[in-house]
């Protein structure tokens, strides 16, 4: 049977394969058409690579920019999206892109975000602690463990928490219907940042937000608009991102019960199973696209200047030549012959800055499972979960129970 994920289709060339697997129109892309055009979420056409090396070829290119703010050029989403924001970090292409994030980058090292590691233990526990013996997985758990946390970092009060789940999920929405939802999601997510910004310049504290407002590169400091901006994307970056990629990991690890009991009898080894759900299902949504500068030359073929290409890292990370058998799951490939790097946190300058606590809230959501839920099971057929349809894809639901 195939799998639930919505029909209208997202991304509607490249439909998931049975149970949110990648696309199968994946394979046939590699063999045949590398760099074919398929539809985006837009509606708009525009050629997508799927092989790892012309994947990071791109993405290390000094001539694939992030700015698509010209104008006629092919859209992700229609209406307003993230690719419009002239102050967002992944928008900016060098010198910019280095200062702001050099800037940034001193608030996601390890060393900053280890320190966090009980705390995002305890918040598991917690959530844990407030669940029955049934509960919906992503509802109950993977949605609230990120947005908990990256509230308390940014020190967010958490009774705002609600508020931005409703923003976030108007945000990654794709359809035309909801593009003033859309837009109104984003304005007012936007004024709610500025209003933490500026209560934390009235009254500075020790937290996420005060860092970025003190951080400093030399003299130069974020600007107004850059602050606001990061506030807003590390909200929404920090949260749906990872609260889908903790479902899709439990719901992957379910379906193989021996790997799972794996981990139960093993919980260390649940750091080096994340980096095969990373590889496996991450990340739940591509990579933006890039506009092409200059004539560039791929592994696979040439895009001109002006070109607007999609690389698309599940198609990447599932490349037979880079992952022998992509399509087995196994949580012990990155220890025994650890193969090339996955790209589910990107590739180049704009990698994802908060790899770093990305991996910890995943390992620690997941170790908290196995050492405190050890008989997690699904308790609907894996077939009759439904899947989002939005920019990030992820079960809409997931039922499990503890009971034997
Ligand atoms: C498992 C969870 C996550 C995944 C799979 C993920 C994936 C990615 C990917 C693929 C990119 C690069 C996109 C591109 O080059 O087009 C990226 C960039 C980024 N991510 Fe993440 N991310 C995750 C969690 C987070 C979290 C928790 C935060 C913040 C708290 C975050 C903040 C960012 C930011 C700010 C960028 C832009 C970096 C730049 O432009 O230099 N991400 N992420």
């Amino acid at each position: 049977m195939t799998t639930e994920v919505d029909p209208k289709g997202t991304w509607p060339d490249i439909l998931p394969g049975p149970l949110a697997t990648p696309s199968p129109e994946f394979a046939h892309r590699r063999e045949s058409g590398p760099l074919e055009p398929a539809t985006m979420p837009s509606g708009d056409s525009v050629p997508v690579a799927v092989r790892y090396e012309d994947v990071r070829a791109l993405l290390a290119s000094s001539t694939c920019s992030r700015n698509l703010r010209l104008p006629g050029l092919p859209r992700l989403v229609s209406g307003i999206g993230i690719d419009d924001d002239p102050d967002a970090l992944i928008n900016q292409d060098p010198p910019e892109h280095t200062r702001y994030r050099r800037i940034m980058q001193g608030t996601f090292t390890p060393r900053q975000v280890e320190p966090w590691r009980p705390r995002i233990a305890k918040i598991a526990q917690e959530l844990l602690d407030g669940l029955g013996d049934d509960f919906d997985l992503v509802q109950g758990y993977a949605l609230q463990l990120p947005g908990r946390v990256i509230c308390e970092m940014l020190g967010v009060p958490l009774d705002h928490y609600e508020q931005f789940v409703r923003w976030t999920d108007m945000f990654l929405t794709t359809s035309t219907a909801n593009e003033q939802a859309r837009y109104e999601g984003y304005t007012d997510f936007m004024a709610y940042a500025a209003d933490l910004v500026a209560q934390h310049r009235a009254e500075p504290g020790g937290d996420l937000i005060d860092l970025l407002i003190q951080a400093r590169d030399e003299d130069d400091r974020l600007s107004e608009g850059e602050l606001v901006n990061t506030v807003f994307a590390l909200i929404t970056a920090g949260h749906e991102t990872t609260a889908s990629m903790i479902a899709r990991g439990v719901f992957r690890l379910l379906l193989h019960s021996g790997q799972w009991a794996e981990l139960v009898a093993d919980p260390p080894l649940t750091a080096t199973a994340v980096e095969e759900i990373l590889r496996f299902d991450g990340p739940p949504a591509s990579a933006f696209m890039r506009r092409i500068t200059k004539d560039t030359d791929v592994p696979s073929g040439s895009l001109s200047a002006g070109t607007v290409v999609m690389p698309n890292l599940n198609a990447a990370n599932h490349d037979p030549q880079a992952f022998p058998e992509p399509g087995r799951f196994d949580i012990h490939r990155f220890t025994d012959h650890p193969p090339n790097p996955h790209v589910a946190f990107g590739y180049g300058a704009h990698r994802c800055l908060a790899a770093s606590l990305a991996r910890v809230e995943l390992t620690e959501a997941i170790r908290a499972l196995v050492t405190q839920r050890p008989t997690l099971r699904l308790t609907a057929s894996p077939e009759s979960v439904t899947w989002t349809d939005g920019l990030v894809l992820r079960p809409v639901a997931m039922p499990v129970t503890v009971r034997g």
